[in-house]
């Protein structure tokens, strides 16, 4: 499996304090079944370019480390980015940690915030897509105000955006709403990555194959299974779908 959303870069953001922690998320990664696993560290807006080299510079520290472990596991550096119009700032240098590409399109895992969608989101999405990049959603069913209106996605989905939800809100993690909608997102057939999102050992643990398994019950194993493995491995790998 292909993991492509995770805080397993140490000390970067809200993730994995320390290298010990690391390691151990990604002994536990290893034991699920991952292979590939996508370091996405929170970019922050206003200091776009040392964000990006902070974690190019913790990202070869894990490498090595990892290496000198022998654990089993290839790491792909990517990002998670809070949606602003200073996106369009950020693919202008494109020095952008892409996720791979989409249909030749350059593609980045967009965060939403927590309550309230941002005015004009959608048309950032659109002037993206103009531009032939790639949005994908991350976790929208986290996002109070799709919770409450499923159909609140529908003009991010029409401008092109694609969706990933979290393997936690699958397992009931943060709550029935959001378990609510994350199965809501799936039987419409909205969803095309599932991902762990995982941060630390204890409450936002590596869960992929948890988290495939209801949604498997939901649209069923091959299309459960397609999440977490060829879709994003033609992601990371830039493979066009046929
Ligand atoms: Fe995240």
């Amino acid at each position: 499996m292909i993991d492509i959303h995770s805080h397993i870069l140490p000390a970067v953001d809200d993730g994995a304090k320390d290298m010990f922690e690391a390691l151990k998320l990604l002994h536990l990664v290893v034991a699920d079944g991952v292979t590939d696993q996508v370091l996405t560290p929170h970019l922050s807006e206003g200091h776009y370019e040392e964000s990006v080299n902070g974690a190019k510079a913790a990202f070869s520290l894990l490498q090595k480390a990892v290496d000198d472990a022998g654990i089993a596991i290839r790491l792909h550096l990517s990002a998670e980015v809070m949606i602003s119009h200073a996106i369009l700032k950020f693919v202008e240098y494109d020095d952008m940690p892409w996720i791979g590409s989409w249909e030749g399109r350059k593609a980045f895992l967009m965060d939403l915030p927590p309550f309230n969608l941002p005015f004009g989101g959608d048309q950032l999405v659109s002037r993206l897509v103009s531009k032939n990049i790639q949005p994908i959603l991350a976790h929208p069913e986290r996002n109070y105000e799709i919770q409450n209106d499923i159909s609140k996605i529908k003009p991010y989905i029409e401008s092109g955006c694609l969706l990933q939800i979290n393997c936690g809100s699958l397992m009931g993690d943060f709550g029935a709403t959001v378990f609510k909608a994350a199965c809501d997102l799936l039987k419409t057939n909205q969803v095309t990555f599932l991902a762990s999102d995982c941060h630390n050992l204890t409450e936002r643990y590596p869960n992929l194959r948890s988290g495939m398994k209801v949604a498997s019950d939901i649209v069923g194993e091959t299309a459960a299974r397609e999440m977490v493995t060829k879709a994003p491995g033609d992601l990371i790998h830039g493979v066009k779908r046929l």
